[in-house]
Order: C-alpha cells, then sequence, then structure tokens
C-alpha cells in the first residue's frame, strides 16, 4: 500500500503536466480522485490493512489527496493562463478593417431624389421654400382658391375630410394662400409637400407629392411663365427640351394649361422624337398643371389684381420619378422592399 501511495505521488504531477488540454487534465484528475480513481481504489483497500497502521495511512492517503487537488488547481491555472497569454500574443483585431460583407451604404428615396432636383432647379432661379400644412381648412385648400360649395372640381378631387371643415389637403396649391395672405408681394416660392386624394390605381396613391411653384409681382405675365416652364425642363430634362401648353382648366387660374415636354424617352439624335410607348406615340409627355393666378384668389388674398399679377403652377413627383426611372406601378414607391429600392 505505501508503495502504491509512494508511486503516485511521484506521478501524478508529470502527468497533470503533460495534459495540453483543460479537458484532458480534468480526465486525468479524475483517473485519480475519481470513484473508481486510484487514490479511491488506494482508500477502499484500507479496511484491509493491520489496524494499528490505518490510521497512519489514512493520513498519508488524505495528504496525498490534498496535495493531487492543489497540483491539479495549479496545472488548471496554468494552463489558462497559458490560453490567454497565447490570445493576447496573437495578431490583434484590427476593428478598423472593411467587412469582409460588402455592406452598401443606404440612399435616397427616388422620390426624394426628384424632389431635390426639382427643388434645386426652382431654388436657382430664385424661388424660396414656403412650408404649409398637412391638414387644411377648406377655406384654404377650396373655398379661397375659387372652388365654390359643391363645385364639381371638389368632385374631381374627392376629399379626406376630418371633422370642423378641415381636411387632408388635396393639394400643395393651399400654400399659395398661406403665402398670399400672410406676406405682401412681390414673391417667389416653392412648395413641396404631401397630399391626399381618394385615388387608389396603378399611376395614383391615395398619398402621393407635389410640388407648387408661384412668383407674383408687378406685370407678370403668361410669357413669363412659359420663360420658367422652359428654363425649367431645360435644368430637368437637358438643353433644348421642348415645352408646349394646352388649355386647360383650374379654378384658380386663368388662363389654365397643362404642360407637356418633348418625350425624354424616344428623342432623336436630330432632336425629334420617335414615338415611344412612354409617351403613347405623341412625343409629349405631360408633366404639370399651371396659370395665372386668377384675380379673384388675388383678392381673396387682399391683394389687388390691378397692381399684381402672378402665375403658379403644380407638379406630382410620383408622376415624374415613374417617368424617370421608368418604375410601372406607383405603389411600389411605397412598399419599401429594399429590393425595388437599390436599384436607384
Ligand atoms: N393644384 C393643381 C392640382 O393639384 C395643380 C396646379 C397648381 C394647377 C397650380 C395650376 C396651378 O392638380
Amino acid at each position: 500500500m505505501d508503495r502504491a501511495l509512494a508511486d503516485l505521488r511521484n506521478g501524478f504531477l508529470p502527468r497533470f503536466q503533460a495534459a495540453s488540454t483543460e479537458q484532458a487534465l480534468r480526465d486525468e484528475n479524475a483517473k485519480i480522485l475519481g470513484k473508481k480513481g486510484e487514490l479511491t481504489a488506494i482508500l477502499k483497500q484500507l479496511g484491509q490493512a493491520p489496524p494499528e497502521g490505518r490510521k497512519a495511512i489514512g493520513e498519508k492517503v488524505n495528504a496525498l489527496k490534498q496535495e493531487v487537488e492543489a497540483g491539479f488547481d495549479k496545472c488548471l491555472n496554468d494552463l489558462r493562463r497559458k490560453q490567454r497569454e497565447a490570445e493576447l500574443s496573437a495578431p490583434p483585431f484590427d476593428l478598423t478593417l472593411p467587412a469582409r460583407m460588402p455592406v452598401t451604404a443606404g440612399h435616397k428615396h427616388p422620390i426624394a431624389m426628384v424632389r431635390e432636383d426639382v427643388v434645386a432647379v426652382f431654388r436657382q432661379l430664385g424661388f424660396a421654400v414656403f412650408d404649409g400644412p398637412e391638414i387644411e381648412h377648406e377655406e384654404n385648400n377650396f373655398t379661397m382658391l375659387g372652388f365654390p360649395p359643391d363645385h364639381p372640381a371638389t368632385d374631381m378631387q374627392d376629399s379626406f375630410w376630418t371633422k370642423s371643415n378641415k381636411l387632408l389637403r388635396t393639394h400643395t396649391s393651399n400654400v399659395q394662400i398661406r403665402a398670399m395672405t400672410s406676406l405682401k408681394p412681390p414673391m417667389a416660392f416653392i412648395a413641396p409637400g404631401t397630399v391626399f386624394r381618394r385615388d387608389d390605381d396603378a399611376t395614383h396613391s391615395p398619398m402621393f407629392h407635389q410640388i407648387e411653384a408661384f412668383l407674383i409681382d408687378r406685370n407678370v405675365t403668361l410669357a413669363h411663365l412659359k420663360g420658367v416652364l422652359a428654363e425649367f425642363a431645360n435644368r430637368l430634362y437637358g438643353p433644348g427640351t421642348p415645352v408646349r401648353l394646352r388649355p386647360s382648366y383650374f379654378p384658380f387660374v386663368e388662363p389654365g394649361a397643362e404642360v407637356d415636354i418633348g418625350c425624354v424617352f424616344c428623342k432623336q439624335p436630330d432632336g425629334t422624337r420617335a414615338g415611344c410607348s412612354l409617351c403613347k406615340h405623341t412625343g409629349w409627355i405631360e408633366v404639370l398643371g399651371c396659370g395665372m393666378i386668377h384675380p379673384v384668389v388675388l383678392e381673396n388674398c387682399g391683394i389687388d389684381p390691378d397692381e399684381w399679377s402672378g402665375f403658379a403652377l403644380g407638379m406630382g413627383l410620383e408622376r415624374i420619378a415613374m417617368l424617370r426611372y421608368d418604375i410601372p406601378n406607383i405603389k411600389l414607391m411605397f412598399d419599401n422592399d429594399p429590393r425595388f429600392l437599390a436599384q436607384f
């Protein structure tokens, strides 16, 4: 028994030290101190030892057990420290390296891109931005703009009403009224914003975006309007883009017109248009509504129509974006599907 204890005492530390992993060390420890371990086996033989020697042997076994436990702890600590040192001396992580996966940056929505381009053109021409509310009084959205109650034009823009004669504005023309009733002419403003109508199909959405532009000064004529439109077409669609006005009706302008630009999709090198599906083979694309501000509207806002005159125009941004990017359905712009948005 003494021999067995002596062998174990001499052998356990080298065995522990030879273990290169924590698991190997634990396995080795179990072989000695475990239920079926070598030291446990020796302890079990104690009963066969002569009674007078038992106490001494028992003390030896316990002392050895403590030595083994201490050896195990020390080896475990050594092993862990070595691992930590290896980690620390390995090539360090460079947190400034670019990620391995190509990470794409976000970008602007196509409607935001169109809005910024249009706003930039008008700002270059000297227009300043004027903001107006999306929930608007009936007077500012309709009445002051010359829509009498129950005028058919209010059907044309079937609206979302809230209580107390307010509605979600059906166009950005409300900003004309807000500017004219709060400031004195001359003025030249642009008003980008969200508008709402009960309309829902491939080219209409109940919520969409418009940009209004209006200018009031002395002796403003249709020629000024056409000049601004020509410059707008030049700067947004390229030099020499032709513009034409077709008579149209809006209650707040007289005369009123719809504006077409020469189709940018089937333009030939000589400047003629071949005709394509986007312009329905006419060579022209409708982009906005406009006109000379109706004298009654000026009067409604306390501006003397004998002294001042002005023009206004309004365009839908979704339509411009759909034409520019060849987007077949307006809803694609509001679904926020990254597969769609990533294309712009
Ligand atoms: N507000 C009109 C619309 O929503 C557009 C427009 C603006 C027409 C200004 C003429 C002048 O359709």
